[in-house]
């Protein structure tokens, strides 16, 4: 347990650059493990998330080392290449590792165990499994398809076609990643867009994928199996959920100032970016530029008096991971912002629905829960602040919560800071730079 204090700061001002980001990080080493050839990849997220995904792709056989220049160098195994390990794979406190691993393992022909971290073993991976079965594979999980789970992969996978019931690029990437070790077209499909950093870089790698828009705003994804991936060179933007944080922390901080440098703005990413300009907020995009085919610009972002809106449940899928921090900016802002849509925060690290309810109202918040959306009601005033804060192996809690604190009137006590290590190594130096409080 790693206990932090935040402490209302005066105005924040520099400028900084975050770390990777770590959903095009894990897919990166993923996909360099599975492509022939060496891939180098700038920019990784060194995040324990990350690294744990590392770890697996060496367990199951591909080279995976740091150079001293800092870039990643991974020789891969082909896809279907991988061979089977020793030991149980540890995906620590990753969702999207385990996830998108268990789409990979899917279609090998050896059985796999995998387990994680309290957090990850309370989450639903039947989501994961249902899609899965049909292409061949069989799972041993504990009682509702929670971790540990093993994972009997199949010599013989089918092709599948999958219509998501929920928003979630993990299941669709579980299910293109098997697809590429089957014959014949893999299709997914998808009401709501979600971040399609697995459409993107798999082309990269030389995989044929097709993707159309659907009358209903929807998208169909087509992969074609069994292609020979090749390894190419990735560059990682910067982590727009991560950005989120010192961007949310300028905004309600009197008197900042801050850039925020070569940020990932992936228009599948970006809702938290729009919702707080359309609370007011003054955040600017400058050098706008494509970087190995993703989008990035500079953010300046100048503290702001924001306004309570309604988010609709549509932009939940490009801003999923940002609903703890736009609680806290909603905390700061004068009137009412509902935010709706929101059932798939139950099942993230925590129960983040839960947990963001009870922590608003430990420092004094004005906040209604639903099953499925969060009301926020304040004064514009600075929050009162003052609660102790249970992170709850939730590295996005905690993080929401220290930019809490910069800015209420009483310090905000995190009872462990150390899960922001599985997304954001160096978070309270680099705030600390910017002149932030956090002990
Ligand atoms: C991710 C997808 C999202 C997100 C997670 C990263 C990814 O999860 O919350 O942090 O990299 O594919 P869901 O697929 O469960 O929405």
């Amino acid at each position: 347990m790693k206990p932090v204090v935040s402490q209302q700061s005066s105005a924040l001002t520099g400028s900084i650059r975050v770390p990777g980001d770590k959903s095009i990080s894990h897919r990166a080493l993923m996909f360099g493990a599975m492509a022939v050839g060496e891939t180098k990849v700038t920019g990784l997220l060194e995040g324990e998330d990350v690294l744990c995904t590392a770890a697996a792709m060496r367990s199951l056989g591909a080279s995976v080392e740091q150079c001293d220049d800092g870039t990643w160098v991974i020789k891969g195994r082909g896809v279907g290449g991988f061979s089977e390990p020793t030991g149980v794979l540890d995906m620590g406190n990753s969702g999207t590792a385990a996830r998108l691993l268990m789409g990979v393992l899917a279609t090998q022909s050896f059985t796999t165990f995998m387990t994680g971290d309290a957090s990850l073993c309370s989450r639903p991976m039947e989501r994961v499994m249902k899609p899965l079965r049909p292409i061949g594979v069989s799972f041993v999980s504990r009682e509702n398809g929670r971790m540990p789970i093993a994972i009997q992969g199949t010599s013989a996978p089918m092709p599948i076609s999958y219509e998501l019931p929920v928003a979630s690029a993990q299941v669709k990437s579980a299910v293109m990643l098997a697809g590429l070790n089957a014959p014949g077209k893999t299709t997914v499909i998808e009401p709501n867009p979600s971040r399609d950093h697995t459409e993107k870089m798999l082309q990269h790698f030389g995989a044929e994928v097709e993707v159309e828009e659907t009358d209903k705003g929807g998208r169909v994804i087509t992969l074609t199996g069994q292609p020979e991936l090749v390894a190419r060179d990735v560059i990682v933007p910067t982590d727009p959920s991560s950005a989120a944080f010192p961007v949310v922390a300028a905004l309600i901080t009197p008197g900042s100032k801050i850039t925020v440098e070569a940020v990932g703005m992936n228009p599948l990413r970006t809702g938290l970016f729009a919702t707080l300009k359309e609370m007011g907020g003054k955040i600017t995009e400058e050098n706008v530029r494509i970087d190995a085919g993703e989008e990035v610009a500079d953010l300046v972002v100048e503290y702001s008096e924001l306004t309570g809106v309604t988010v609709p449940a549509s932009r939940a899928p490009s801003m999923i991971d940002e609903y703890p921090v736009l609680a806290v900016a909603a905390s700061f802002a004068k009137g009412t912002t509902h935010m709706e849509g929101l059932e798939e925060l139950r099942v993230k690290e925590s129960d983040r629905l839960a947990v963001v309810v009870e922590s608003l109202k430990a420092c004094g918040v004005d906040v209604t829960e639903g099953e499925d959306f969060m009301i926020v009601n304040a004064t514009g005033e600075a929050a009162l602040g003052g609660g102790e804060i249970k992170s709850r192996l939730d590295h996005r809690i905690a993080m929401s919560f220290i930019v809490f604190g910069l800015a209420s009137q009483k310090p905000v006590t995190i009872d462990d800071g150390s899960p922001i290590d599985t997304s954001f190594p160096g978070f309270i130096d680099l705030m600390n730079g910017l002149g932030a409080k956090i002990s």
